[in-house]
């Protein structure tokens, strides 16, 4: 797995481009300023996955699909990029998704040949993209 440096930065780029939650809420515990703007205890916050992941001075031609943004040397800067979230609440699952992931990455990619049979699947807007009639694909072994 350590060494599935490509395939980690495809499901990173993937997940920078349509970040599977979009952000959540927060209970700000203490009043705090902000770009000059205060605010109160007690007042609920939104952070989103989906601001900093698309700052074309943290990743060049941001619409673009490039897996080789996060390789060694060039990552972009720390918090910039947080699909599982970040500070004290993280994704506890942040390791397993990972497992997962390059698990299924390998086995598809090595040993199937695969064809996406909706590629215009609607996706459905909210807090998760969801695509309406899920995203069927055909699988032939090599
Ligand atoms: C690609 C897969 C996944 C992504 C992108 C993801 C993303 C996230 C994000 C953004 C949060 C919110 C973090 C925050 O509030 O700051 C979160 C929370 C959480 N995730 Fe995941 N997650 C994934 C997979 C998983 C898996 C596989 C598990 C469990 C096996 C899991 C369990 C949880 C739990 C329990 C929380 C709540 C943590 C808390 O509030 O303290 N996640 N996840």
């Amino acid at each position: 797995m350590q060494k599935m440096k490509y395939s980690w930065g495809v499901a990173l780029e993937v997940m920078r481009l349509v970040p599977p939650l979009q952000g959540t809420f927060r209970e700000v515990i203490t009043d705090f300023t902000y770009e000059g703007y205060t605010i109160p205890k007690g007042w609920k916050v939104y952070w989103s996955a989906s601001s900093t992941n698309k700052i074309s001075e943290y990743f060049p031609a941001p619409e673009e699909f490039d897996p080789t943004r996060f390789e060694n040397g060039k990552a972009p800067p720390a918090y910039s990029n947080i699909p599982f979230g970040s500070g004290p609440r993280i994704c506890p699952g942040k390791e397993y998704a990972r497992l997962q992931l390059l698990c299924s990455l390998h086995h598809i990619v090595t040993k199937y040949k695969w064809e996406v049979i909706n590629p215009n699947a609607k996706v459905a807007g909210g807090m998760n993209p969801v695509p309406e009639e899920g995203i069927h694909i055909r699988l032939q072994p090599y």
